[in-house]
């Protein structure tokens, strides 16, 4: 059994929770509201709700941006607590490996989000509020940061199920690892 006391900060753990939360909720919020009908395509008198619910995923993922920038500011100032010597070396770099495609992805997303956004002919509003326009629209550009937004998204998830099957099987075959990252001790 790999056992050590060695846990994140405190800081790194709520940080690590409260953006894990709200990312898995932009992606299923993302992947749901690409499928609502535009108006075009509903009958006659018909509102489309698309667009509330893309301005929401806007507003949210610019806000979610801003924890992230401050989950790698804490982490590049904050060490990960050592790992016990029992964990096999390849273990211990896979587990780099992903953390580091985790960071990227967290940073890619908003990104590739606010770039296909800044690139449409509309402009991208904050909670209601329309920030500077940096570009000037280009359909071109916007159709590649959609598509890479998207991509970018299936890697994530599938990272993700990467990440949460490496803490279940911690979880199961009894080791301690997923404590130094939960929220109780
Ligand atoms: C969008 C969701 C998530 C993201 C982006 C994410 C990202 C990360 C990152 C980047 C680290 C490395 C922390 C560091 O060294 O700075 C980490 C650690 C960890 N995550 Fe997640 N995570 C997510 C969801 C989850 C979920 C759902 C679980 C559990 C089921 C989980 C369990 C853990 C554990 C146990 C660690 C500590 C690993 C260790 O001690 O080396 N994570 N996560
Ligand atoms: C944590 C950050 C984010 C996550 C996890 C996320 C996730 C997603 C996902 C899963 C989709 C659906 C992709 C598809 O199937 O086509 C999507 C679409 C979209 N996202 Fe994001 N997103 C994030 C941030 C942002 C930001 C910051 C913006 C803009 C400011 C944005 C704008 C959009 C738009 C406009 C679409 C619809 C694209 C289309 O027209 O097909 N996203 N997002």
């Amino acid at each position: 059994m790999v056992t050590s006391d060695a846990r994140y900060n405190q800081g790194q753990i709520v940080l690590h929770w409260l953006v894990a939360a709200m990312i898995i909720c932009m992606l299923a919020l993302g992947l749901w509201m690409v499928g609502l009908p535009k108006e075009s395509e509903l009958p006659p008198g018909q509102e489309s709700v698309r667009a509330f619910w893309f301005l929401l995923h806007k507003s949210l993922g610019i806000t979610i941006a801003a924890f992230i920038v401050f989950r790698v500011i804490w982490r590049l100032t904050h060490a990960a607590p050592p790992l016990p010597a029992s964990v096999p070396a390849w273990q211990r770099q896979v587990s780099s490996i992903v953390h580091f495609i985790l960071y990227g992805l967290m940073i890619a997303m908003p990104l590739t989000g606010y770039l296909q956004s800044m690139y449409s002919k509309y402009d991208t509003k904050l909670w209601g509020v329309a920030l500077p326009r940096l570009a000037e629209a280009d359909a071109a550009a916007r159709e590649t940061f959609t598509d890479l937004h998207q991509i970018l998204a299936y890697l994530f998830i599938a990272v993700l199920i990467l990440h949460v099957g490496a803490a279940i099987k911690h979880r199961i075959s009894g080791t301690e690892i997923t404590r130094r990252m939960s929220l109780w001790k």
